[in-house]
């Protein structure tokens, strides 16, 4: 159901690959909104996504930029300008890679070129989007900027890796950036953090479907699916939210707020009941981090 939340605002949306990306649900989600906006990738990912179909069910053009490049960037808030004839009202930051996690390094054997990939490709590049946006004034007053996080940022959870690092960057981007922004142009900076979701991004991460069983059976309300994750970002766009900034909101249906449930415990306690099972040791799954 649309409300025209978004009518006549406009945007930048970084990040949908393909139709799991989260992005790609928000896109969706803004256009039946009414927003318009401009659609942009790297350009490998545009040549294995999906990125101009989307483009042309919601009105929009691909303008491609790698969102390390201050370059790319720039251009990009330049041409946005230049396409809508003035500032923007929102922006979607929903990038996140590691080469540690997609070689299989464990945290406690990192490549530290990699490391320094992941942290600028899923937390600096924020922070260039936000100054570029800044020094070129590109946003108008009670506009919206969001990010996508996950709760490794408080807490440890096995095998997130150097993630988990970019994550907590990235949330301490969105408050020290958020204090500017606020208090300079009335424009808000947040972060959603969202449920483990089964997207291109999310599948890197060995094991997530024991991940989402865990998380789906801790949470009250059960995982947020990707398109609920979109509604919510919808709203954090809309005038509905003027006052929300420099905060990270949990969208994971109370996982974070939970220590144990009696879903979570009764599968263990099963596993525990279980005879012939072998208790799983770190050495037995030859896992380390
Ligand atoms: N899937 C999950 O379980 C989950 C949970 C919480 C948070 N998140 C976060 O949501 C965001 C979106 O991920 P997703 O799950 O939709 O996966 P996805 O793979 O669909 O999206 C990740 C996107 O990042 C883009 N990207 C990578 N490097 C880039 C670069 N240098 N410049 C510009 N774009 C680049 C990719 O092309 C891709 O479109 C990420 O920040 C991710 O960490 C995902």
């Amino acid at each position: 159901m649309a409300f025209n939340l978004l009518q006549g605002k406009k945007g930048i949306i970084f990040g949908a690959l393909n139709d799991l990306s989260i992005a790609w649900k928000v896109a969706e989600r803004a256009h039946e909104e009414g927003a318009q906006f401009v659609l942009t990738n790297t350009p490998v990912a545009t040549r294995f996504g999906e990125i101009h179909e989307l483009a042309k069910a919601t009105g929009s053009i691909v303008i491609l930029a790698d969102a390390t490049s201050e370059k790319d960037l720039e251009q990009l808030i330049l041409k946005t300008m230049e396409h809508f004839g003035g500032k923007i009202d929102f922006i979607l930051h929903s990038i996140g890679m590691s080469m540690n996690v997609r070689k299989g390094r464990p945290y406690n054997d990192l490549s530290y070129e990699y490391f320094l990939k992941t942290l600028d490709v899923s937390a600096v590049s924020f922070h260039k989007v936000l100054q570029a946006a800044y020094k070129h004034d590109a946003i108008n007053e009670w506009g919206s900027v969001l990010a996508l996080s996950y709760v490794a940022a408080q807490r440890t959870l096995y095998r997130y890796n150097d993630m988990a690092d970019a994550k907590a960057l990235l949330e301490s981007v969105a408050r020290s950036f958020g204090y500017i922004y606020g208090r300079e142009r009335k424009v808000r900076v947040n972060t959603v953090s969202q449920s483990p979701t089964r997207t291109t991004a999310g599948s890197g991460v060995k094991g997530m479907d024991g991940l989402m069983d865990f998380t789906e059976r801790m949470s009250p309300l059960g995982n947020a699916s990707a398109d609920e994750c979109a509604d919510y970002c919808i709203t954090l766009f809309s005038d509905l939210s003027k006052k929300v900034t420099m905060q990270n909101l949990f969208h994971d249906g109370g996982f974070s707020s939970m220590g144990m449930s009696n879903r979570a415990m009764l599968m263990y306690n099963r596993s525990l009941e279980c005879k012939d099972c072998p208790e799983a040791s770190d050495e037995d799954t030859g896992l380390t981090d």
